[in-house]
Formats: C-alpha cells, sequence, structure tokens
C-alpha cells in the first residue's frame, strides 16, 4: 500500500510515504531560498509529495532566523531551483505557507509589532539575534487587519504555483496565526472569530477559500495538529474540535487534511485519528511518530491514504527505498536540525 499512487486533489502522488514539512532555517539573508536548499529537497525527490518547512507569506513576520519566505519576486525566482530539481527528478512538492503570529518576534523584523487572536503573549523566550529576549505581547487582529492577512496567503498561494510549486499546504498547526484563532487557550476573542468553535474556525475558513479561489482547491493541503502543545497551545475538547472541523472541511474540496495526531510533549493526548477519519470524506494524512510498518498497516485497514514522515526523510533521503529493501535507517542528528550548511543537511547517505 505505501508503494501505491495517491490522486490528492489535482496532484498523482507515485506513493504514500510523504516528506513532512521540517523547519531548517537554510535560507539567504532576505528570506530568499539557495541552491542547497534546491540540493535537500531534490535528494528526497522520491517523496510521494515533499512538503516544504515553513514558509513567510508576508515581510516581517519571523519566527526562526533564516526560514525562507515567498512574499517577494526575489523569492518566487529562487524557489524556482528547488521546484525544478523536484520535478527533474520526478517529484511532487507543496509549498506549506504561514504566518507565526505571536510566534514571531519584533528583534526579528525590525521592531514590527507582532498580532494574534488575542492579546495573550507566548510564554518564555525567543532566540533572536540579540540574543535570548521575553518573547512579545501581541496585539488582537482587528477584522481589518484579518482580512489583509487572508489576502496574503492567498497572494503567497499564486506565488508559490508561479514558483512552479504544484501546491500549497496551509499551515494551520503548532501553534502559529491560524492555530491561535483555532484554539481556545489562545483565543478569547469575543466578536465572530471567537467563543464556540464555529467561530474560531471563521478564520482558517476564510484562509481556505481565499487561496483555493487563488489557485484551485485541488492544489491546497491542510495541516493541523490537535493536541500539540508546542507554543503554549491547548484546547479544552480536542476531540470535540476534530471532529467539528474534519466534517466542515470536506466542502472546501482540498487535496489533504494532514493531522499530527499526538503532542511534541506527551502532555495532551487523545484518539483523533479515527474521529479525523469517521468525518473527513477526502484524502486524510496521518503523522507523529508512525513506522513504515505501522504506515503500511493503518493505509491497508483504510484508516488513513497515506504517511507523513519527519525526521525518517531528514535523515535518510532515499527513505522510500529503504523501505522497499527493509534497509537499515541512518539516524537524525538533532544538533544540527537549524544549524547552517551542508553538515546534518544534504550529507546524510543514500544506500
Ligand atoms: C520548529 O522549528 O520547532 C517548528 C517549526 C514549525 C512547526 C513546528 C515546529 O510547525
Amino acid at each position: 500500500m505505501l508503494f501505491d499512487s495517491l490522486q490528492a486533489g489535482s496532484v498523482t502522488l507515485t506513493n504514500r510515504m510523504l516528506m513532512a514539512p521540517l523547519t531548517r532555517a537554510r535560507a539567504d539573508a532576505g528570506h530568499i531560498p539557495n541552491a542547497l536548499m534546491a540540493e535537500y529537497y531534490a535528494q528526497r525527490a522520491s517523496a510521494g509529495l515533499v512538503i516544504t518547512e515553513c514558509t513567510m507569506i508576508a515581510e516581517n513576520t519571523s519566527a526562526f532566523v533564516s526560514e525562507p519566505g515567498i512574499y517577494n519576486a526575489a523569492q518566487v525566482e529562487a524557489w524556482k531551483q528547488t521546484t525544478s530539481t523536484v520535478h527533474a527528478k520526478g517529484g511532487r512538492i507543496f509549498l506549506q505557507i504561514w504566518h507565526a503570529g505571536r510566534a514571531a518576534h519584533p528583534a526579528l523584523n525590525g521592531g514590527t509589532p507582532i498580532v494574534s487572536s488575542s492579546a495573550i503573549a507566548l510564554a518564555g523566550e525567543a532566540h533572536t539575534p540579540e540574543g535570548k529576549l521575553p518573547n512579545a505581547m501581541p496585539h488582537a487582529l482587528t477584522e481589518a487587519e484579518i482580512a489583509v492577512i487572508v489576502q496574503q496567503f492567498a497572494q503567497a498561494a499564486k506565488n508559490a504555483i508561479a514558483a512552479g510549486f504544484d501546491g500549497v499546504e496551509v499551515h494551520g498547526a503548532n501553534g502559529y496565526l491560524i492555530d491561535q484563532f483555532l484554539r481556545d487557550s489562545a483565543n478569547h476573542r469575543i466578536d465572530g472569530y471567537g467563543g464556540a468553535i464555529e467561530n474560531r474556525a471563521r478564520f482558517l475558513f476564510e484562509v481556505l477559500t481565499a487561496v483555493s479561489a487563488a489557485i484551485g482547491s485541488g492544489r491546497v493541503g491542510l495541516r493541523l495538529s490537535p493536541l500539540n502543545s508546542y507554543n503554549d497551545m491547548k484546547d479544552s475538547d480536542p476531540l470535540a474540535w476534530t471532529e467539528y472541523l474534519a466534517e466542515h472541511l470536506n466542502r472546501f474540496n482540498l487535496a489533504y487534511l494532514h493531522v499530527m495526531r499526538a503532542d511534541f510533549f506527551g502532555v495532551q493526548t487523545g484518539d483523533v485519528m479515527p474521529v479525523a477519519r469517521a468525518h473527513y470524506k477526502g484524502v486524510l494524512i496521518g503523522n507523529m511518530g508512525y513506522s513504515s510498518d505501522e504506515a503500511e498497516a493503518a493505509i491497508s485497514a483504510g484508516k488513513l491514504d497515506a504517511v507523513a514522515f519527519g525526521t525518517g526523510f531528514l535523515a535518510n533521503p532515499d527513505f522510500p527505498a529503504r523501505v522497499k529493501a527493509g534497509a537499515a535507517m541512518n539516524a537524525p542528528d538533532a544538533s544540527t536540525f537549524y544549524t547552517p550548511g551542508a553538515k546534518g543537511y544534504t550529507d546524510y547517505p543514500t544506500l
């Protein structure tokens, strides 16, 4: 089953082992992707679908140093190296489009204030060029500001297609801006964007509507993380949350729904995948901690359509070939996940 093709919206995937989005922080100044990134992604082109690292939709929304962007012409031009080399190797690639919201920091963005659904700051400190600084207080977006960001998502999707991507994955997970609306620990609004999940989902649905109008819904995926507590996130009822979203995402006719099944820190637990499967009628991708054997069994049993592997692809550019051969896997080196240069990036050996 892992080696069966899969129709995901408008895109045909040659297998069901997808490369999960991974922040690697190797872009050049100005959030411009480069030749090293093109090499890294092309090495991994045998994935059924490569999903890129989170990519900024707007200037001055940086949360990490050296993440790429897709909001200006230089970035669009530079991404063509990645998309053309992945395509030349027979791969498919979606760009993950992302707004960090309160996880950005003014010190990374020329002093630009940060935004969120509500004026609630992240706990702890951010890594900035000035060293570690306390996370900043965001201001609660006005409705006019929300409308601007919805259009920035749509423009980013158009830019991604212009850069040669096969589609985009909207980043609705992990405590970034969309998730800051979706989950009730972060969203304390009392207008039409806050309160019940029907309202907390409004911003996401506006983004999906605008992005789909821009590039066609068959080229749009969505990633959600109902349980992940990363970035101070929690929802009071993750199973009901998952059910509501899975049910109401059907009408968008997306290429896929990509669900992270667990919590980076193991704090929040719950069996969210069966709920997603029961209510979502389209292509469902699972992620987080699947072995290839578990993935094969889950797909064979109809529990999922595909699985995204993060560290598997990070450390094994030829991950599908290794699965097929039953070969040993390289171990990922966490000390080089976010460091500059080729070490721990493009130097993992193939079989
Ligand atoms: C991370 O770099 O730690 C990171 C980035 C994006 C995510 C999650 C984690 O969605």
